[in-house]
């Protein structure tokens, strides 16, 4: 590979983890490696660069990770990175370090990070890295494929459900978008699906859709419920009260954040990871790694964070009309 005015980058990852992550990790360091970079893993996310957190990284020390859940350079969520000190502190260790740019792996609040490293004069490049799947300017984050595997979860509380006859009120993560309750959602089959891109109404929502299935002689129901559309404790009080049944509240929690990423996630890391170091390697700053189309393109940061990102039209309406209300 041809050799770049770019000698030494850094690494980080920093929010929510997501599998997929460490693939990213990976992708970023070989990729460097192989342009004759040097990378710089930083640890603990946007902390970390504050405090100076930081270990050299070589093509052995990212063997055997591609397949693992998490990220071995640690994340955090930091407060101190939001204030202009914090900042003008972390591009001044760039600096000390001799860092030519920045790789951060993360979510939105990660992209907002960066943004504000970039004005502090800091090459930095995002690659989205989120199970919510909530960054504007791509189709895919890393981590959701994986995610979308709480699926299999809800097959098995189905599987008590339809036993007892009962109702289960599922509650996934998302944040405050609904992608990840929709996607599973439509894929277990689900009474009715909770997001908060929709105005919550229990009347037409919850209760007339499980009257309309009970109506078609079903006895159990499955009520999946995104993190930021209601609460699951709430709505299985309401269906109680207002429907008499006697329903099963889970709320599936972090376990939708771990286990070995799919495939999918762990090509699109390093897919990924192998893009940031070419923009980065070819001078380019504040950009952030998307799949548009099923390409791995880059777009400015601050463009992409000014999109707004709606649901998929398609799968709503898929949704609806297998709920048949
Ligand atoms: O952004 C990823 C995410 O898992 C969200 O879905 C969730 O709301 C949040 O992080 C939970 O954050 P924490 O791990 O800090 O509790």
């Amino acid at each position: 590979m041809a050799e770049s005015a770019v000698k030494r980058i850094g690494v980080l990852t920093s929010g929510g983890d997501a599998p997929g992550m460490n693939a990213a990790v990976r992708s970023v360091v070989r990729s460097a490696l192989d342009r004759g970079i040097e990378c710089i893993g930083i640890r603990r996310g946007w902390s970390g660069l504050i405090n100076g957190d930081f270990y050299r990284m070589d093509s052995g020390s990212v063997s055997r990770i591609i397949n693992r859940g998490g990220t071995i350079l640690y994340t955090a969520r930091s407060e101190e990175f939001r204030t202009a000190e914090g900042q003008a502190k972390a591009a001044g260790v760039c600096k000390l370090l001799g860092l030519d740019g920045i790789v951060a792996i993360g979510g939105d609040g990660t992209f907002r990070g960066a943004q504000e490293l970039s004005k502090c004069g800091v090459s930095v490049v995002g690659i989205p890295g989120t199970i919510d799947n909530d960054i504007v300017c791509t189709e895919y984050t890393i981590g959701f494929d994986t995610a979308v595997l709480a699926a299999e979860c809800i097959d098995k509380l189905r599987d008590t459900m339809q036993s007892h006859e009962r109702c289960a009120v599922v509650e996934v993560m998302g944040r405050h978008a609904g992608y990840l309750a929709l996607y599973v959602g439509v894929a277990v089959g689900a009474t009715a699906v909770l997001v908060p891109e929709r105005p919550y109404d229990f009347h037409s929502q919850v209760a007339e859709k499980i009257r309309h299935a009970r109506l078609n002689g079903k006895t159990n129901f499955m009520i999946v419920v995104a993190e930021g559309a209601a609460s699951a404790m709430d709505v299985g009080k309401e269906i109680k009260e207002h429907l008499g049944l006697d329903p099963r509240v889970t709320i599936l929690g972090h376990i939708q954040r771990g286990g070995s990423p799919t495939a999918k996630d762990r090509v699109l890391a390093t897919r990924m990871g192998y893009e940031a170091v070419r923009v980065l390697a070819e001078g380019m700053t504040n950009r952030v790694i998307c799949v548009r189309d099923d390409q791995i393109v880059n777009v400015d940061i601050d463009e992409g964070l000014a999109m707004k990102k709606t649901l998929n039209a398609e799968e709503f309406e898929v949704m609806t009309v297998m709920t048949g209300v």
